[in-house]
């Protein structure tokens, strides 16, 4: 595996499979490099914590980074490059130029600007890798919605598949966030993904989904579509911790 930190060196051939990521691996960045795996001749991971999609400096400082930890499980999972470049390398100076996607839903809402970061780091990523297919979590299903909209929006030749959310045994999904949770505030989480799950067959998925919060106040629930899916998609807050989770209600993921 190589590490490389400048786009220039970067020289692939082959079909080329990208997982972009900001590190701090867990099982669901791994599902995605296998993913990956399976499908291309070359799997590239970025690892770049982008300050653009974080509100808070605080937030941004506090990002778990573990680069050597890392690199050990992207080699494992098959990950031939991963591209882990400096902020100076995706944003020179005089940076000017951004990705706006106007519909960015109850999520967008609740993170002014954060989706504008996201969508400018996958198209300079996706210019700089030039992959055939770039590889995206369900988990962040929004974030799936806005980059497949820019995908489509500007034309930029990249198959975005997306991958099932991966979860602990008992139900939590799993996300870099969870390691802040007490004891206490994580048995409090698990209403997430329950409430959620019990709403699937429902008449009304966002009611039922609100009626079984147990105690847990949503931030919103709504229903997006991904791809063939319909996705019931909930934010909550756990004592400081943010937690988004979402299941399919109708549909496959495509
Ligand atoms: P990050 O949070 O590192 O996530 C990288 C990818 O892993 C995303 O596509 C995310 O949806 C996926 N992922 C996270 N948790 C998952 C889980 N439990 N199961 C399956 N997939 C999961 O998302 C980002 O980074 C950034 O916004 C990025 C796209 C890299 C742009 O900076």
């Amino acid at each position: 595996m190589r590490v490389v930190r400048s786009a220039p060196e970067l020289q692939l051939t082959g079909v080329v499979g990208l997982v972009p990521t900001m590190g701090a691996f867990h099982a669901g960045h791994v599902a995605l490099f296998r993913a990956a795996r399976a499908e291309n001749d070359v799997v590239v991971a970025s690892l770049f914590v982008n300050p653009a999609q974080f509100e808070e400096q605080s937030d941004l400082a506090a990002y778990p980074r573990d680069e050597a930890r890392d690199l050990e499980v992207a080699e494992r999972a098959g990950v031939d490059v991963v591209f882990a470049p400096p902020a100076e390398e995706i944003y020179p100076p005089g940076f000017a130029t951004w990705i706006e996607v106007e519909e960015t839903g109850a999520e967008g809402a609740a993170r002014p600007g954060h989706f504008r970061g996201v969508a400018t780091v996958c198209v300079k990523l996706f210019n700089l890798v030039r992959p055939a297919r770039a590889y995206f979590g369900q988990k962040d299903a929004q974030q799936a919605v806005v980059v497949r909209r820019a995908v489509r929006d500007l034309g930029i030749g990249v198959e975005v598949r997306v991958q099932p959310t991966v979860r602990d045994a008992d139900g939590l999904a799993l996300s870099s966030r969870n390691a802040r949770l007490s004891p206490e505030e994580r048995e409090r989480a698990l209403g997430l993904p329950r409430a959620l799950q019990s709403a699937v067959g429902a008449e009304d998925p966002v009611a039922a989904a609100r009626a079984a919060m147990n105690g847990l106040s949503p931030e919103y629930v709504e229903l997006l579509e991904l791809g063939g899916a319909t996705v019931l998609a909930a934010a909550v807050r756990v004592g400081s911790t943010r937690l988004i989770d979402n299941v399919i209600v109708k549909g496959e993921l495509s």
